[in-house]
């Protein structure tokens, strides 16, 4: 942290200067004032040189700069939105039909707007998964904190936005995740009741999430966006090999053209979507009929499916140790070997291949078990806390438990240790939250073919 308001100093102090040589005469290069401008908007984003293995696909596949194409996206087309939608429960839902009906591209903003927005969540997940996997995070402790707060703005903004349409399936969604807050130790009774400003989902909740939605979250997320940007700068670029700094290219215009080529395609890829899939808007939102299902959005239904096994294990300690242990990541790992290539040398690729494998399998066979009856009913047959120790989440917990104890400690190795237990974790949230989407009424499970739509 002092070192973050270091740099922060060191920036104010410098910008000044910056600007100067910026906008003014007399700096380096041929001092046409075009090439002036691009250095001065540039130097904060860009060095003036890239190694030619930073601009290869598969460097970063992008994901990072998807996710902030993807952001810039929703921003743009939030404002559209603002300028129609209504937040009270009689005006938002009738703002939904105006602007499926009567709004000149209404529907058209309203659908690009809420497929980046899921788009997002998906890359921010790719993204850090990419992180993960080169050891990305190695020297870089701050901006791997910074971005995980990112991920929990991500998450926040998509939770708070999915309230807004004001139909059945929003208002229900966010009554079942709210209403999980009650398995939290301490804290979950007033955190429910920040979140609804009461005990229900209301009206007052509405324009909480409204505020939370279209101000106090995207603040949030371009100050993060913002430092997390010009940290990758601050830490050197993107984390590479220390054998592999190779030749290098000027940024402008090698990796310029690459960004304004990603930019073009997500664009191009959101439009299209937009014209060819509709938005779903389900009946108004109705207090006193609940939707059965009552199911999380996707991205929390994960969570969701677990809290049905055991609230304590999926509701508090499964996240808990999901988030404890990706945060601790890089300042347990002191491996300097192996960071920016994916998944280090090529028995780390294997061992990761395997563990990634072998927790599938073990995660299917425990869910087709416990989706048995003969599974459930013995299930049932045990003591209470012994419940809670015999579903799929936590075997899943346990079964990363033992990889970290086995190649953490026995094979020496915190890196291979941890990065083993959080791959089968996150293998086993994927799962969970498949799942959790062919859950049909009364939580009851049917395969995709078996007719009950995937609701996202
Ligand atoms: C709004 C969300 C986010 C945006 C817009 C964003 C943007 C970016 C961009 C543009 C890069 C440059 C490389 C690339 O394109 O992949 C990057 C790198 C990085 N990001 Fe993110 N990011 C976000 C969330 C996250 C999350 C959730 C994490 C992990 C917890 C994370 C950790 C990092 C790290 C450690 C780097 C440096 C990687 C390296 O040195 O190779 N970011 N980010």
């Amino acid at each position: 942290v002092s070192g973050l308001w270091a740099d922060l100093r060191d920036a104010c102090v410098a910008l000044p200067r910056r600007l100067a040589a910026g906008l003014f005469p007399g700096g380096r290069g041929d001092g046409s004032a075009a090439q002036r401008l691009r250095r001065f908007w540039l130097y904060h984003l860009f060095p003036f040189k890239v190694t030619e293995r930073a601009l290869a696909p598969r460097a970063t596949f992008a994901l990072g700069l998807i996710t902030l194409v993807l952001f810039l996206v929703l921003v743009g087309t939030g404002l559209l939105l603002m300028l129609y939608y209504v937040p009270t429960p009689a005006g938002a839902y009738a703002s939904m039909l105006d602007l499926e009906s009567v709004v000149f591209l209404g529907s058209f903003v309203r659908r690009l707007h809420r497929f980046a927005g899921h788009a997002m969540v998906v890359t921010v997940g790719l993204h850090l998964v990419r992180v993960f996997a080169m050891a990305a995070y190695r020297g870089r402790e701050l901006n791997w904190t910074l971005g995980l707060g990112l991920l929990l703005l991500v998450l926040g903004l998509a939770f708070t936005g999915y309230l807004l349409p004001w139909d059945q399936t929003s208002f229900w969604a966010v009554r079942v995740v709210t209403a999980m807050t009650d398995h939290l130790p301490f804290g979950g009774a007033w955190l429910q009741r920040l979140a609804l400003g009461g005990s229900e989902v209301s009206g007052a909740t509405l324009v909480r999430f409204y505020a939370l939605h279209v101000a106090l979250l995207p603040a949030a997320a371009i100050t993060l966006v913002a430092l997390h940007l010009w940290r990758i700068r601050k830490d050197g670029g993107l984390a590479r090999p220390a054998s592999a700094d190779g030749p290098t290219v000027p940024a402008w215009p090698h990796l310029t053209l690459r960004v304004g080529v990603v930019a073009l395609l997500v664009v191009c890829a959101m439009l299209l979507l937009a014209s060819l899939v509709a938005a779903p808007l389900g009946p108004p939102a109705d207090v006193l009929r609940p939707s059965n299902p009552e199911k999380a959005p996707w991205y929390f239904l994960g969570i969701q499916e677990m809290v049905s096994y055991s609230a304590r294990v999926g509701g508090v300690l499964f996240p808990l140790v999901l988030g404890l242990g990706l945060w601790l990541l890089p300042f347990v790992d002191r491996e300097e070997a192996g960071v920016g290539a994916w998944f280090g040398q090529r028995a780390e690729r294997l061992r990761m291949a395997g563990v990634a494998l072998v927790g599938l399998v073990a995660g299917v066979a425990l869910v087709v078990w416990y989706l048995e009856p003969a599974g459930a009913a013995w299930v049932a047959a045990q003591s209470p806390a012994l419940q809670e120790l015999t579903n799929p989440a936590a075997a899943m917990l346990g079964l990363g438990g033992l990889l970290l104890g086995f190649f953490g400690w026995r094979g020496g190795s915190v890196r291979a240790g941890l990065r083993t237990a959080l791959l089968v974790w996150l293998v086993a949230l994927v799962l969970f939250t498949l799942v959790g989407l062919c859950r049909g009424p009364d939580w009851v499970f049917f395969w995709p073919w078996e007719g009950w739509p995937l609701a996202f």
